[in-house]
């Protein structure tokens, strides 16, 4: 274990079992944090649980879905009764359905927001009041650069991450009285499986490449990966940030910096 920049905490992390959570997760338990790994396909939550495991870090899995809001308060409930408090909540769990308003069905709107803004207010509010007791806490959120800007073809998704910027400064004027810090991580294109779309690889077409890599519409030249972004994250639930909240960080490579 290279850093402590965790020790001794107590996090939450939804969607564990790939990508960005996965990452999270690996890295949080690798800085010290005790890691409740939350996520609803339990083979990928094994497989994050085997990779920490064999890290030597400490981790509880909670196979659920975080819509599922009774299974979610047992979690908390659970995480309270191993580790007596809960001082950091990694908001990562999310869906992508792809369409456009005119071919999309509310079904799908109301799936996505339940997942990716709805959840979010309800683990946020189930952990909050642990957190005000103990006068100590971090949210933080993962929204998207598609709160910003869209890409086409994923109202649903890009509202709620634009949702959860917005509550996100909500929360943390709610909060601040109690020493929660409420911040977001805004990624932009990540390398994990929510990029393959029917089968393909977004990040690896031709096109994207050209686009965005050989013309240099992410200016750092590649596509990102969840490690670009998990250390963002770390940052956001450690002491080194400790005077800033209701904030967001863009982690795109500069693709928001260009036109
Ligand atoms: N991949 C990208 O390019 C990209 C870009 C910007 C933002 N993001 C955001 O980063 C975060 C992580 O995305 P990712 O790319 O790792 O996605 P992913 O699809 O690879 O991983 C998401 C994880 O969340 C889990 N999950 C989904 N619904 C759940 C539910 N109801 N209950 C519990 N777990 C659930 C999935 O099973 C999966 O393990 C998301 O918030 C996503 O919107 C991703």
């Amino acid at each position: 274990m290279p850093h402590a920049l965790l020790q001794d905490r107590v996090a939450i992390i939804t969607g564990a079992g790939q990508g960005l959570g996965r990452a999270v997760a690996l890295e949080y338990a690798a800085e010290g944090a005790a890691v409740a790994l939350l996520e609803i396909n339990d083979e990928t939550l094994a497989e994050t649980a085997q990779a920490i495991e064999e890290a030597g870090g400490e981790y509880k899995t909670f196979a659920l879905d975080i819509t599922d809001y009774d299974a979610y308060a047992r979690a908390v409930d659970d995480v309270m009764a191993w580790k007596g408090k809960v001082d950091i909540l990694v908001n990562n769990a999310a869906i992508a359905i792809y369409g456009t308003i005119l071919e999309d069905e509310l079904d799908n709107w109301r799936k996505q927001i339940a997942v990716n803004l709805e959840a979010v207010y309800m683990g946020s509010k189930l952990v909050a009041p642990h957190m005000a007791a103990a006068n100590y806490g971090r949210i933080v959120s993962v929204a998207s650069i598609q709160g910003f800007a869209s890409s086409g073809e994923a109202g649903p998704y890009n509202a709620a991450k634009g949702g959860i910027m917005a509550y996100t400064k909500s929360m943390a004027v709610e909060l601040g009285a109690y020493n929660i810090l409420v911040n977001a991580v805004a990624p932009g294109f990540m390398r994990t499986p929510m990029s393959f779309v029917d089968g393909v690889d977004e990040t690896t077409t031709p096109d994207f490449l050209e686009w965005y890599v050989e013309r240099g519409k992410i200016p750092l030249r590649r596509t990102g990966l969840p490690e670009d972004v998990s250390g963002t994250i770390v940052f956001l639930g450690s002491e080194y940030c400790r005077y800033m909240t209701g904030q967001l960080l863009v982690v795109d490579g500069g693709l928001m910096s260009t036109f």
